[in-house]
């Protein structure tokens, strides 16, 4: 059995369109299906390729416009390809009073990346953070779900080569 391929330019990855069009068929007549539908596609491959969101609109006969709108306002959607790991740098009030934008800031310098920004070699994605539930131990980030407390900026660096 052959599965339907599409290539996604902007991945290089081979994309199933089978599984694409049978998620979408399950979801199509449900009101207000295009959410549901969106972290469907999310959880296959783990962020929304312009492409699928291409597809998603013309199955779905929703204009892109308003897949876009959607998929952009709502936290939970990624349009970019996440890195291997995910450091969330929490900027909550107790840790930022203790430095923790400088544990973001140099932390973004090492890595060479922004906020919010995956590294080239796709290995870490550092996202800031609302209060991560580790306020004894501020200023905290967490890479994955691991977390490292007390830090100062010169952490990072030895925290980056434990998952190198
Ligand atoms: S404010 Fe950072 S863990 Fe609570």
């Amino acid at each position: 059995m052959t599965e339907e391929r599409l290539c996604c330019s902007c991945t290089g990855e081979d994309i199933g369109l089978k599984k694409v069009k049978e998620v979408i068929k399950n979801h199509k007549d449900i009101k207000g299906c295009l959410i549901p539908v969106l972290h469907e596609m999310q959880k296959i491959y783990s962020y929304l390729p312009e492409e699928i969101l291409q597809i998603v609109s013309e199955e779905l006969d929703i204009p892109m416009s308003e897949v876009y709108a959607v998929a952009t306002f709502y936290t939970q959607f990624n349009l970019e390809p996440k890195g291997e790991h995910i450091i969330k740098v929490c900027l909550g009030t107790a840790c930022y009073v203790k430095g923790a934008q400088d544990i973001l800031d140099r932390l973004c310098s090492v890595l060479e990346v922004e906020v919010g920004k995956t590294t080239k070699d796709g290995k870490f994605t550092v996202e800031a953070a609302r209060c991560l539930g580790g306020c004894g131990l501020a200023p905290i980030l967490m890479v994955d779900d691991k977390v490292y407390g007390r830090l100062i900026p010169d952490d990072v660096i030895r925290i980056i080569e434990e998952y190198r």
